[in-house]
């Protein structure tokens, strides 16, 4: 079926779309039911490409490229789904996992806290494939009434920290270290009462996995 709009035209997945110029694939997937798995990817933040899980396969490029920053083209022709691409997400789940004291958690942790644990289901993900090193440890001595940070629950996803720039314009998180050193944490890592953290709770609702918490949610249940 042709779309007969002024718009630039695409193919997904084999089935001829519609965009507007500077859409991503991703956006373009979302719109027309496609699914596409994300852990980085939160609608209200600047795309950021860091967890891979959104690849998908573009005709005339060699290696897979992540869907939620790529800009469509007119022409373009992209496979979401292809039988390599859904082993590359297992295998990317699996490792993602593999450092994570559990998966399932409470979904009163927050509102986001669910997609690692549906995808993990979704793709039957084996949580004990990969052994190693773990990174993000978690800060239970935070005195906080509000926000419980458990990050060994965390994927260095970013979200968190994204948010509470680009949203809320507090800087209260951010992330030292690197590699299996990576932590998230505040200026001059201390407790989230001494930094510029407002607890409007937009990290708690944006965290993908439930490693930042609502404390109170939690207590009352
Ligand atoms: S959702 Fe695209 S790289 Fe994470």
């Amino acid at each position: 079926m042709t779309d007969n709009t002024s718009s630039p035209i695409m193919i997904l997945d084999g089935k001829e779309v519609s965009f507007e110029p500077g859409e991503t694939i991703l956006e373009i997937a979302q719109r027309n039911d496609v699914f596409i798995p994300t852990l980085c990817f939160d609608p209200r933040l600047k795309p950021f490409g860091s967890c891979r899980m959104c690849v998908v396969d573009v005709k005339g490029i060699k290696n897979p490229v992540a869907s939620c920053t790529m800009a469509a083209a007119a022409g373009m022709e992209v496979q979401t789904s292809t039988e390599p691409i859904e082993k590359f997400r297992k295998t990317l789940l699996e490792m993602v996992v593999s450092e994570n004291r559990e998966i399932e958690v409470s979904p009163l942790r927050g509102i986001a806290s669910q997609e690692l644990s549906l995808l993990v289901e979704r793709y039957d993900a084996n949580h004990g494939r990969f052994q190693g090193k773990k990174s993000g440890h978690s800060n239970f001595d935070d005195k906080n009434p509000f926000i419980l940070r458990d990050y060994d629950l965390c994927i260095s996803c970013y979200r968190c920290v994204r948010v509470c720039a680009e949203q809320e314009g507090d800087y209260a998180i951010s992330v030292m270290n690197r590699g299996f050193q990576t932590q998230i944490t505040t200026e001059f890592n201390g407790d989230l009462r001494d930094s510029q953290c407002t607890f409007c709770g937009q990290c708690v609702q944006t965290c993908p996995t439930g490693a930042l918490a609502d404390k109170k949610a939690l207590r009352n249940s």
